[in-house]
């Protein structure tokens, strides 16, 4: 018997292919296609990863689905298409986009993400969620990336689209992306189930570094052991590939991660004065409070005689607060 849904995926495929071919031969997508060559997307990328141009129109997919035997309102409730209401008439949800497919752990576009080409606002539309499009529940181009992913028994985790792409551009196959800050549990075993370690490798501002610290949780908690590729602040993955180059970006960001206490103490100096005393102390206290979580007296250790040698402070002292604090928690 036939997929219930099987009209929602052949709508979505077939969206994909014209978006795509829009893209690359029509003359309404000669501006995406300058907007595209000015960041850097070659051809190649543009294909492995199927971008394709929505045209500014209200009907242009609506129609053309329709000619192909495809119930327009078939298609609004697959999120293809939009509608004022319930009884609305569906018209195009996406005009005037950049448009990045978005596929399903078996590798079927089920929804999309649409960039507009200025600083039009939302910067991304995306697909609604529907009985197959979960975004809690798929990573970008984890499909792709997955034999990768298997082979180098790591994968990265960026936020973006772009970052994805730009990464793959660097060399880096064994990308997907989250679509945003937020990681759920579920995302973190798809990651498990296919490789031992994760690279997270998010966006060089704070909701991208508060992100980093909140998901090594959940990825860690679901037996994933954790690094963290930072950025310089104020660049995210793309920004830095733009500025410094794909090998750059290979080597020294992807390729030289932090530990996560490395990761803890870079951000929480960042934040801080360190010229000053009062900032010093805090974070010493703040470091404290994170060496004292760690599961292994030898890692505390480890990290507590950093603290000493780097502020002079005495050993028995800082290992007397640790106590406290250790005593605090539980
Ligand atoms: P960012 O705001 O960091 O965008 O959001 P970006 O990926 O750097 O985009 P570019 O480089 O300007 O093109 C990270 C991710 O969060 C989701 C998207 O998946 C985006 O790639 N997002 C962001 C949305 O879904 N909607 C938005 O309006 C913004
Ligand atoms: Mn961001
Ligand atoms: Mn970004
Ligand atoms: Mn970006
Ligand atoms: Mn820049």
């Amino acid at each position: 018997e036939e997929n219930p849904r099987s009209s929602w995926y052949k709508g979505h495929e077939l969206a994909a292919k014209l978006y795509h071919h829009l893209l690359l031969e029509s003359p309404e997508g000669k501006r995406a296609r300058e907007y595209l060559r000015a960041r850097g997307f070659t051809r190649k990328m543009i294909e492995t990863f199927q971008i394709g141009f929505a045209p500014e129109s209200w009907n242009f997919l609506t129609d053309f689905l329709r000619k192909r035997g495809f119930e327009p309102d078939d298609m609004a409730e697959a999120g293809l298409l939009a509608r004022k209401g319930d009884d609305g008439r569906p018209f195009d949800r996406f005009r005037g986009r950049i448009m990045f497919p978005i596929w399903d752990k078996r590798g079927k576009v089920i929804a999309f993400g649409g960039r507009v080409l200025d600083e039009g606002s939302p910067k991304y539309l995306n697909s609604p969620e529907s009985d197959v499009f979960n975004k809690g529940r798929l990573l970008y181009h984890f499909h792709g990336a997955r034999p990768s992913i298997r082979r180098k028994n790591e994968a990265v985790l960026f936020e973006g689209y772009v970052d994805v792409i730009s990464a793959y551009r660097a060399g880096i196959e064994h990308g997907t992306g989250s679509l945003g800050t937020a990681l759920s549990q579920e995302q973190a075993r798809m990651i498990r189930r296919n490789a031992d370690k994760v690279i997270l490798c998010f966006d060089g501002d704070n909701a991208g570094r508060q992100a980093s610290w909140k998901n090594a949780d959940i990825l860690q908690a679901a037996g994933l052991e954790v690094a963290v590729a930072m950025l310089p602040q104020g660049m995210d993955p793309d920004d830095y590939i733009q500025h410094h180059g794909p090998e750059r970006f290979a080597e020294t960001i992807v390729g030289r991660p932090l530990t996560m206490m490395e990761f803890k103490s870079a951000f929480l100096k960042e934040s801080k004065n360190m010229d000053m005393e009062a900032d010093q102390l805090k974070y010493v206290e703040e470091m404290l409070k994170e060496i004292a979580a760690l599961p292994k007296a030898i890692e505390q250790d480890h990290y507590l005689r950093q603290l000493q040698e780097e502020f002079s402070l005495s050993y028995d002292v800082l290992k007397q607060e640790l106590g406290e604090k250790i005593k605090n928690t539980v």
